[in-house]
């Protein structure tokens, strides 16, 4: 059984699949853009599959895909289903931004898939055209039908929030939870190197980050009523609107540090194992994998690198990536 240094038990591997992405939300990518990973650095869907099973002899028993964005990478379900044939591994998430979803929700879920998270920042068109530098979001209601349609559930609606920008909308996305069994999730933003300007008419990066307090002042019409934290149950507070079939969930890595119960470890597209979403620190697999290592052993030394937490309130910023070169 995995566990760190902290005693820290590790369940969860999130993998990012590519770091492409059809869209180029705002806070996750840089205006001018980023070149591009490779074709041929990136993992096959086999490599990946291996990293699994070694993650999983140690006691990984829950993988989410990530990316950039992970269905614009050509068949994302064979990795599903390899994935899914994994011995222990028992829970297969997908984060997306939605766009493809109408299309592939169905072969996804009869892959293996259980669960979906899909990006949701704001509920006026327009203005989701301007934070996805393009999106349409018509498209992403029709991805969010087809996944409740495929059975993928719960479906979880995730929304960075944004002072200036979607505070005034906050409320009624969570609203969403009256009437569907959707859990609403408000993230607040992280100074993943995205603190530079955002573009024309956004105000400066620093003045936008909401903390968990001001999010749930803006909640209280709702009358949120507080769930038990289960063990593993990731870094969302819980709350449960008066009479909702859904939830409210607020992350909160800076607001109420979490770190201390954090059972993750990220992969890359490019094979990076990086033990702490919000510290540069990474370890290739590639050697293991293509020349024969011992995958199981690395694992444990990554593990053995983790930190106790991220160090935002030191300023200490992770430079390296942007978020979507990481996969959040
Ligand atoms: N801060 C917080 N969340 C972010 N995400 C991406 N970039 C950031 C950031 N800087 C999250 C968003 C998006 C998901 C893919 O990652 O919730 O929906
Ligand atoms: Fe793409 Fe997601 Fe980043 Fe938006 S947040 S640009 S959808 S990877």
């Amino acid at each position: 059984m995995l566990t760190d240094r902290y005693g820290r038990r590790i369940t969860y591997l999130r993998i990012s699949v590519t770091d492409r992405c059809n869209l180029r939300c705002v806070y996750c990518m840089p205006n001018e853009g980023i070149p591009w990973q490779s074709h041929t650095s990136i993992l096959s869907y086999e490599e990946i599959a291996r990293v699994v099973e070694a993650a999983a002899a140690l006691g990984v028993n829950e993988v989410r895909l990530t990316g950039g964005e992970p269905l614009v990478r050509r068949n994302l379900p064979e990795l599903v289903r390899l994935i899914a044939a994994v011995p222990g591994i028992e829970d297969i998430s997908l984060t997306t931004n939605g766009l493809l979803l109408e299309e592939m929700a169905a072969e996804l879920a009869a892959a293996g898939l259980k669960r979906i998270n899909i990006s949701l920042d704001t509920l006026s068109p327009e203005k989701y055209a301007r934070l996805t530098r393009g999106g349409d979001l018509g498209k992403v209601w029709r991805g969010i039908e087809a996944a409740e349609k495929a059975g993928l559930s719960p479906i979880k609606l995730n929304t960075v929030a944004l002072r200036g920008i979607n505070d005034d909308e906050l409320l009624d996305q969570a609203r969403l939870t009256l009437t569907h069994p959707w859990h609403v999730r408000f993230i607040e933003l992280m100074p993943v190197k995205n603190q530079l300007s955002w573009g024309p008419g956004f105000p400066a990066p620093e003045t936008m980050f909401m903390p968990i307090q001001e999010i749930l002042a803006l909640l209280a019409p709702l009358d949120l009523e507080p769930m038990p934290q289960k063990e593993g149950s990731g870094p969302a507070l819980e709350f449960k609107p008066r009479g909702a079939p859904g939830r409210v969930g607020i992350i909160s890595p800076i607001g109420k540090k979490f770190c201390e119960n954090c059972n993750r470890l990220r992969l890359t597209a490019d094979g990076q194992l990086r033990p702490c979403l919000l510290s540069d620190e990474e370890v290739s697999v590639v050697p293991a994998l293509r020349e024969a290592g011992d995958l199981v052993s690395l694992i444990e030394r990554v593990i053995e690198l983790k930190p106790l937490g991220h160090e935002l309130e030191g300023q200490v910023y992770p430079s390296g990536r942007c978020m979507m070169q990481i996969g959040g």
